[in-house]
């Protein structure tokens, strides 16, 4: 068994889109401009702004923060929006997910254009990606994607099991893993018997927002087991992070593993940076 290291990873390709970045600028182009949206006060979602801020920066790129205030009404929303859609020197636009109740994720998401779309989440995106022809693909999904052919080379033929059926995740995860010519499995809520499934799985992706969820019971011996969750417990007094896979239990039985934080929170942002590069390059200016 081994630990995926993600950081490790997600330095890599960092520097590497780093090195794109600063041959982009030698021609004269702008250096890509990535900007994040936060509405809100979200402690965590703060902290991921944060750290996209960060990396966007030491890959060389401008990074433009836009904060609004938790009561921000729908159409203010919409107008940061539509500025940064016409604004040359921002590449990318993603807005930091959930957003408060009262305002519509679906619609804002559908006012991106879709050639900014870092995140890979307008429905010109979603069929692209359905349909073979994505450039922007969800960071989540693609960093754990790297991940996958990183460790197992060629996944065709792979029976791939997928727990949970998010938008951000677990779909666009599933059609991913079939353009690599994998077998596909979603389980997910309704499923009757999820963990006899996800023991026939080569690869098991966990997506589901339940903290340790999946024990050995769940496991085939000699898996490649992603753990997307990251979920905030209280164990012995104290608060601690915990991925949807209960790892003390599962990563003896595995082939590799990654762990909570360490595994695929970095890669997520390193896609991103990825995808900011990608639509930057596709555009003139
Ligand atoms: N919240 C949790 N994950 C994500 C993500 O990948 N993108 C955005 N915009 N919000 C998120």
């Amino acid at each position: 068994m081994h630990v995926i290291d993600g950081k490790k990873l997600a330095d890599d390709i960092i520097a590497e889109v780093a090195l794109d970045v600063k041959q982009l600028v030698e021609l004269g182009k702008a250096a890509p401009g990535l900007a994040v949206v936060l509405v809100g006060e979200d402690p965590a979602s703060a902290i991921y702004v944060r750290n996209k801020i960060k990396r966007a920066q030491q890959a060389g790129m401008k990074s433009i923060e836009k904060r609004l205030p938790v009561d921000c009404s729908q159409s203010e929303l919409e107008a940061v929006v539509e500025e940064l859609n016409q604004r040359h020197d921002v590449h990318g636009i993603l807005v930091q997910l959930p957003l408060p109740k009262h305002l519509s994720e679906e619609r804002i998401i559908r006012l991106i254009a879709p050639h900014k779309d870092v995140d890979g989440f307008h429905p010109e995106n979603v069929g692209l990606l359905a349909t073979g022809q994505a450039s922007l693909i969800p960071c989540t999904p693609l960093g754990c994607l790297e991940m996958l052919k990183r460790e197992l080379g060629d996944l065709s033929g792979k029976h791939a099991v997928i727990v949970g059926r998010s938008n951000i995740v677990g779909k666009p995860m599933a059609n991913l893993l079939l353009q690599a010519n994998c077998t596909i499995t979603v389980v997910h809520s309704r499923t009757s018997n999820a963990s006899s499934l996800a023991r026939q799985a080569d690869i098991l992706v966990a997506a589901v927002g339940v903290p340790e969820l999946i024990d050995e019971t769940w496991v085939k011996p000699g898996a490649v087991v992603i753990d997307v969750g990251i979920n905030a417990i209280e164990r012995d007094s104290k608060r601690k992070l915990v991925g949807d896979v209960n790892y003390e239990k599962v990563a003896p039985y595995t082939r590799a593993i990654t762990p909570v934080p360490g595994g695929v929170g970095p890669m997520t942002i390193a896609c991103l940076m990825k995808n900011t590069l990608v639509a930057a390059q596709h555009t003139a200016h």
